[in-house]
């Protein structure tokens, strides 16, 4: 059994963040969201793992994530020139893949659920293909399921404008090699991509054995910041401990699960968990609620936050109202002078600077 992620595309839904970086990289809790998928995959005993990447940010992911030794995995870095479909990748994927049966993981989704259960199903089976269902509130935004009363699957959609149902696909599929014929019998869609949905479809129209199973825990598509959000939320809620490596002062107070990494200092401040935060960074006169993750190398100063993502080497300075729900890039810097509006709510970007004087 190999793995195949797709890290590939463009990313232009979470931009700006995504203008300078792989949005698969952007830190959930302080971890790139890729990671949780690599161990996911790892836990379930799979460790021959390709991952997509695509010229403008494959670079990036590959500095990052390295050559799987991190992870008690071995990685094949494999270029898709322009991200022309989930299936495309599949495609060129081929020469890793060969004729093994493997797991397919959007390297944009975090998944809660194990995949051992589901790959323990696929292997029994003998299925040509296993995917995975969710209902959702916004199917136009997916590929969708149309599902009998046995829950076989009948049809899939992709982004359909009139939905047949709310079940949408989510992102990890089980495929045997013979995913290969199908993919080379479809065509690109009106969307000029070769969509994976395509080729299920041709497995379910030429009765191969493709069966559906609902996701019991939650889901994330990270695309967006909310979804960034939530993410962030869920794992801060279900994984963070207490972990202290930094330097807290006397006049700071610590409460909840709050772990802090190396070299961070922690002065006069107030930190209500769940909250993460990274190595190198100061943290002076602040509040700091919960739900928020400060990245390495950041500098917080007369701040107040919560629920919000402050990524590596940004600094907020001199800001008493309340930051929310927010997300705040590499590097930005906000700084505010002393006449003060009463609502701030962010979505900023690398490199960006905002001064309200
Ligand atoms: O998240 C689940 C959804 O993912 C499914 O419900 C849809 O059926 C499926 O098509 C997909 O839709 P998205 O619009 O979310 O796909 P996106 O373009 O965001 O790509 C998903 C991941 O695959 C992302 O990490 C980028 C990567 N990718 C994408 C394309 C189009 C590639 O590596 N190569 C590509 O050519």
């Amino acid at each position: 059994m190999k793995a195949l992620i797709l890290s590939g595309g463009k990313g232009t839904r979470l931009r700006p963040l995504t203008y300078t970086g792989a949005k698969q990289l952007v830190p959930v809790a302080n971890k790139p969201i890729l990671w949780y998928g690599i161990e996911s995959i790892v836990a379930a005993g799979i460790i021959d793992i390709g991952i997509i990447i695509s010229p403008e940010t494959g670079e990036e992911i590959k500095e990052k994530t390295g050559n799987g030794d991190r992870f008690g995995a071995k990685i094949t870095y494999i270029y898709q020139d322009q991200p022309l479909g989930l299936a495309h990748a599949v495609k060129v994927a081929r020469p890793f893949l060969g004729d093994s049966p493997f797991v397919m993981y959007l390297g944009d989704n975090l998944i809660q659920d194990g995949l051992g259960e589901f790959l323990q199903v696929f292997t029994e089976k003998n299925l040509d293909a296993l995917i995975l269902l969710r209902t959702v509130s916004n199917p136009t935004a997916f590929g969708v399921a149309k599902v009998d009363e046995q829950g076989r699957v009948l049809a899939l959609v992709e982004k359909p404008k009139v939905p047949p149902s709310n079940l949408a696909l989510v992102g990890l599929y089980f495929f045997a090699n013979s995913i290969h014929q199908a993919i080379d019998s479809i065509q690109p869609s009106a969307r000029g991509e070769l969509e994976i949905t395509d080729a299920i479809q041709a497995l379910i129209n030429q009765s191969q054995k493709v069966e559906a199973l609902q996701l019991e825990g939650w889901w994330l598509d990270t695309g967006k910041k909310d979804d960034l959000l939530a993410a962030n939320q869920i794992i801060l809620d279900s994984i963070l401990v207490n972990s202290n490596q930094g330097n807290v002062d006397a006049q700071s107070q610590i409460s909840g699960r709050v772990t802090i990494g190396k070299n961070s200092q922690i002065i006069n401040s107030t930190i209500r968990g769940p909250v993460i935060i990274g190595e190198n960074c100061q943290i002076e006169n602040c509040f700091i609620g919960p739900f928020s993750s400060i990245g390495d190398h950041v500098i917080l100063q007369d701040a107040d936050l919560e629920h919000s993502v402050i990524l590596q080497s940004a600094q907020v300075i001199g800001i008493q109202q309340r930051i929310v729900d927010s997300v705040i890039g590499q590097r930005a810097k906000l700084a505010i002078a002393p006449q003060r509006p009463k609502a701030l709510r962010f979505l900023i970007g690398d490199d960006s600077q905002i001064e309200l004087v």
